[in-house]
């Protein structure tokens, strides 16, 4: 399995050293592609960092954490092949998978707590994409990728 690719600006930064620590107990493999402090920096480059990670192979599936999640989202669906679903409950997590295959998953610091956080980690790396009847909705989305 690769490695999952996980970013944050400032807003996001200490909910993402969180999932870290969630990561490293739940012994999923994961690639740090910053911020690496609190300090002030826009949030377009770290979303941009994690989707080109992902579009060269690095990893297939990656978190975005910022203030809300909803800058994150808007710049990682601008890119060529990401799904990007910014969540807030654990249902939305699951079915973003199920249904959208979605593979990247956002979430905001100043809107989840860090148990619900790891929910919502663990829900988007758990679920299989269903396939089926959603494929055909799924290539229609990927369809506005060209
Ligand atoms: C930073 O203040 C904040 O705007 C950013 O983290 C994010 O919430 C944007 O969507």
């Amino acid at each position: 399995m690769l490695p999952i690719v996980i970013a944050s600006d400032h807003a996001g930064f200490s909910l993402k050293e969180q999932v870290k620590k969630y990561l490293e107990e739940e012994n999923i493999e994961y690639i740090d592609l910053g911020t690496n402090s609190a300090e002030s920096v826009d949030y377009p480059e770290y979303a941009h960092k994690l989707c080109v990670a992902i579009q060269e192979g690095k990893a297939d599936k990656g978190i975005l954490v910022c203030g809300t999640g909803i800058g994150m989202s808007m710049v990682a669906n601008k890119h060529k092949g990401i799904r990007a679903a910014c969540v807030s409950d654990t249902f939305s997590a699951k079915a973003t998978r199920q249904h959208n295959d979605a593979n990247v998953l956002c979430f905001g610091e100043r809107v989840v707590g860090a148990g619900l956080a790891f929910e919502l980690v663990n829900a988007f790396i758990t679920t299989e994409y269903e396939g089926g009847r959603h494929q055909r909705r799924v290539d229609f989305v990927n369809s506005f990728d060209k």
